[in-house]
């Protein structure tokens, strides 16, 4: 019988590139970014026995995670296994609990997950013929720019349903805004306010520019092991931070109409709930949240979901949080809130199916007390969730010191 220590698998390393616009292709980030995360560590790629990589939208390959490690000579080798993965913008932490699968359960010793992506580097014209096709069917009746639409025709109904207001949706960007600012990759350097937002040219009925996923180029990579490869290569034990659960759900392509959406195409509620249940935790026992927010409505419906707030008052929950960070300027953002303190989407950037790496990264940080200004006191542990699609896939994990 394997011992109980035996199963606990790590997050053990992270390594990312910058956001910029770039000339450099995906699989070229992710490259930069998995040498960034290997140095850190001190081993090599040919440490490595497993890979799982997510698709890029820039310059997508058949079997990508095959054409990643082919590119980066981790393959061929024997005894290697690689993976490609796609949940859309859950694709993260999907991966990260399939590595996690992959070393409890297939003899895996380390995985590396990675992403990249250079969506900044296309033109809006290219972007947006890409991105249109994506969730696009013609049962949706979803206008270009598709996935803002979908998005917007969601805000309406949690407006219908549950009275959130446009200066709730708004707070989300101006929150995520005043996050961003702390961090020194981030995109978004200074805090924009709700009325900014509302001043932003619109995409959709209830949607502006400042309340879209901020388009960007990056890669980034994470390596997740075993205890027994950990005395292997000499590396302290209580590296990094302990997978500890997870759970994910799915949900459809693209949002039924307005009238008839109800409760049951949301999935991140089901998805925590399994995660919880896994890490046998509740939201008490969770320090930091890096929780997707593609659209407002994103963060709003995840707020809810992981159970910082009721349902239906998530856009009260943010718009208090707003409120309170502009009246308290000398408190520090993470005191007042414990989400994203990278700015997740709204603000950091978003490079496509990217962005879930962010929060894991940023989770990562918080974990092993490494996020500089933006650390939270005592981090014990830690709920990264990624969003996939418009809500069509939920992937949630939980994170934690090991202590
Ligand atoms: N914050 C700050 N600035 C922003 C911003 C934001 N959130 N969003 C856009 N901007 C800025 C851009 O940086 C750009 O400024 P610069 O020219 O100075 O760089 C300016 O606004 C115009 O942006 P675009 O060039 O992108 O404008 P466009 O007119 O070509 O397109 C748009 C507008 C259709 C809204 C396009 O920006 C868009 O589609 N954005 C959303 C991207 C998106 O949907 N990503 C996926 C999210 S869903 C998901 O993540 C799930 C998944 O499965 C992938």
């Amino acid at each position: 019988m394997p011992s109980r220590t035996s199963k606990v698998v790590r997050l053990i390393s992270t390594g990312w590139t910058s956001l910029a616009k770039t000339t450099k292709s995906p699989v070229e980030l992710m490259e930069e970014a998995l040498t960034s995360a290997t140095k850190s560590i001190g081993i090599g790629f040919n440490d490595i026995g497993g890979l799982i990589a997510v698709p890029s939208l820039a310059d997508p390959h058949f079997m990508e995670a095959h054409y990643v490690a082919t590119h980066m000579g981790i393959l061929p080798a024997k005894n290697v296994v690689v993976r490609t993965v796609d949940t859309g913008g859950a694709g993260p932490v999907t991966a990260l609990l399939a590595a996690k699968r992959m070393v409890e359960y297939e003899g895996v010793d380390c995985v590396a997950v990675v992403a990249g992506d250079a969506v900044r580097q296309l033109s809006g014209e290219e972007f947006l013929k890409r991105a249109d096709q994506t969730c696009y069917h013609p049962a949706s009746g979803l206008p270009s720019p598709v996935i803002p639409s979908g998005y917007d025709r969601v805000a309406r109904y949690q407006m219908d349903k549950y009275g959130v207001s446009r200066a709730e949706l708004a707070a989300c960007s101006a929150v995520m805004s005043i996050m961003a600012s702390q961090h020194p990759l981030a995109m978004t350097k200074v805090p924009r306010t709700i009325e900014e937002v509302l001043a932003s040219p619109p995409v959709a009925s209830v949607t502006n520019l400042l309340e879209c996923a901020r388009r960007a180029d990056g890669g980034a990579a994470l390596l997740v092991a075993s205890p027994r490869f950990l005395e292997r290569k000499g590396i302290p034990s209580s590296t990094g931070s302990v997978i500890i659960g997870g759970g994910e759900a799915s949900g459809p392509l693209y949002p039924p109409q307005l009238d008839q959406i109800n409760e049951d195409m949301f999935s991140c509620e089901q998805a925590t709930k399994i995660a919880y249940q896994e890490a046998n935790v509740s939201v008490r026992d969770i320090d930091f949240f890096g929780l997707y927010d593609c659209y407002p409505v994103c963060l709003i419906r995840a707020v809810e979901a992981v159970g910082l707030a009721d349902q239906g008052e998530g856009g009260r929950y943010i718009l208090s949080k707003y409120h309170e960070l502009v009246a308290n300027p000398e408190k520090r953002p993470q005191d007042i809130l414990p989400i994203n303190t990278h700015g997740g989407l709204l603000a950091f950037g978003a490079p496509w199916e990217v962005p879930a790496m962010y929060n894991i990264i940023e989770a990562f940080h918080q974990i092993t007390n490494t996020a500089g200004t933006r650390q939270i006191p005592n981090v014990r542990r830690a709920l990264v969730y990624g969003n996939g699609g418009i809500f069509s896939h939920s992937a949630v994990a939980i994170l934690g010191n090991g202590i």
